[in-house]
């Protein structure tokens, strides 16, 4: 994403932000895959569209068009390389994400929140379910996982916290960041651990010293915003929806409403950092080689042509093939740690707390034009 990138016009305001539905069953209908001159790039709206975007490398390719990279300053790894050098990247850290070695962090995640909810309840019922709840544990999750030293929590949450506010100074950020991260590698060359750090400080050989910094800042970043606003979207979603007492009660299951809250209002509006390699039809339309193409996938996942009764929220759905993770060689490293990640705090809150009520504010939606959700979840948690 160019840090430039605007909404398309249709999207140009906080109500219509909150609520893109209309607007894409009109594109999916009328304007399927369209190319936006204001933008100077190609909009893809319906499931198998989208899905073809993600999962075929070879026409619409990730090379060098990162979402993760929004000055080019960080100069990621992974999510901007094609195979198979991205396969052998991914080789590297794969194996930390798979959902077994992950179980083993349960009960450390499960102190996390419960730490974080003592906090946010300790003044009362009101809280922010963003800032005080699922941020700290998604960014306490990820920083446990590469390693970095829970009494650097302050730095962590400084780094992703400005990373939330329109104002901020990224390129300062980025900056620092980098420092962090640089310092932290060189300590793990010399002193190896047993961690997500110690496994990329040691890729010498295959990856330059800037590339490794980049990959745990990528890491570290991939790690915890989208979560942090997927389980918000979530418990959003199920107070709409008056479902939150079944999920306590567990009428509804907790995987299955965590996965059925991703397709309906997944972290995402879209996914970019495709280009054509070369002219592609899709869906009846020549899109010319080296376009910009974004794939709208909340709107993939309320396609009818792929899912029964779209616009309802049904947590029993099954199967249900939402593209919120994306699809292909790039679907998202870190989906069994979100899931985990939404199951425990699920788990916590509704052994915790008997009821929720959203708070009387206006809605705001989140700022920035790639997360879909709210800037800010305010909430009564009425305790058990
Ligand atoms: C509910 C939360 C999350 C959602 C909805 C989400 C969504 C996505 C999506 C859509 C992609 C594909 C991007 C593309 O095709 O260009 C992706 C990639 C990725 N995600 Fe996630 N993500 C989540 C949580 C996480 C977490 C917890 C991590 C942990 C580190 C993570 C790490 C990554 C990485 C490293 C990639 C790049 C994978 C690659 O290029 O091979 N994500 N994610």
């Amino acid at each position: 994403m160019e840090l430039d990138e605007r909404f398309p016009d249709s999207l140009d305001t906080p109500e219509r932000r909150l609520d893109p539905f209309p607007w894409y069953e009109t594109m999916r209908e009328n304007e399927p895959v369209r190319y936006d001159e204001d933008r100077h790039c190609w909009d893809v709206f319906r499931y198998d569209d989208v899905k073809r975007v993600l999962t075929d490398h070879e026409r619409f390719s990730s090379a060098g068009a990162s979402d993760f990279d929004p000055m080019g300053m960080l100069a990621t790894t992974l999510v901007d390389v094609d195979p198979p050098e991205h396969d052998q990247l991914r080789g590297i850290v794969d194996e930390y994400f798979e959902p077994g070695n992950l179980r083993k962090l349960r009960p450390s995640i499960r102190s996390i929140v419960d730490e974080q909810l003592d906090r946010a309840l300790a003044d009362g019922p009101d809280v922010e379910v963003l800032s005080e709840v699922t941020a700290p544990v998604t960014v306490l999750t990820i920083s446990r996982l590469l390693g970095l030293s829970p009494d650097q929590r302050d730095v962590f949450r400084k780094f992703s916290s400005s990373m939330n506010t329109d104002e901020a100074d990224l390129a300062k950020i980025f900056g620092l960041m980098r420092e962090y991260f640089e310092g932290l590698i060189q300590d793990r060359r010399q002193n190896p651990q047993e961690d997500l750090l110690s496994v990329i400080a040691d890729q010498e050989v295959s990856l330059s010293e800037e590339k490794r910094t980049s990959f745990c800042i990528m890491l570290f970043l991939a790690g915890h915003e989208t979560t942090t606003h997927a389980v918000g979207n979530a418990l959003w979603t199920l107070e709409e929806e008056g479902l939150y007492e079944a999920l306590r009660d567990g009428e509804i299951d907790r995987e299955q409403t965590f996965d059925e809250s991703l397709r309906y209002r997944p972290p995402f509006y879209s996914v970019s950092g495709r280009r054509t390699t070369e002219e592609v039809e899709l869906n009846g339309t020549v899109i010319p080689a080296g376009e910009r193409v974004t794939s709208w996938v909340t709107s993939a996942n309320r396609d009818p042509r792929k899912f029964d009764d779209p616009e309802q929220f049904n947590p029993d759905r099954r199967p249900n093939p939402h593209l919120a993770f994306g699809s292909g060689p790039h679907y998202c490293l870190g989906a069994p740690l979100a899931k985990l990640e939404g199951d425990i705090i699920f788990k916590a809150v509704t052994d915790r707390v008997e009821t929720i009520e959203l708070g009387t504010d206006k809605l705001v939606p989140n700022p920035g034009t790639t997360r879909f959700g709210l800037k800010r979840l305010p909430m009564r948690f009425n305790a058990r």
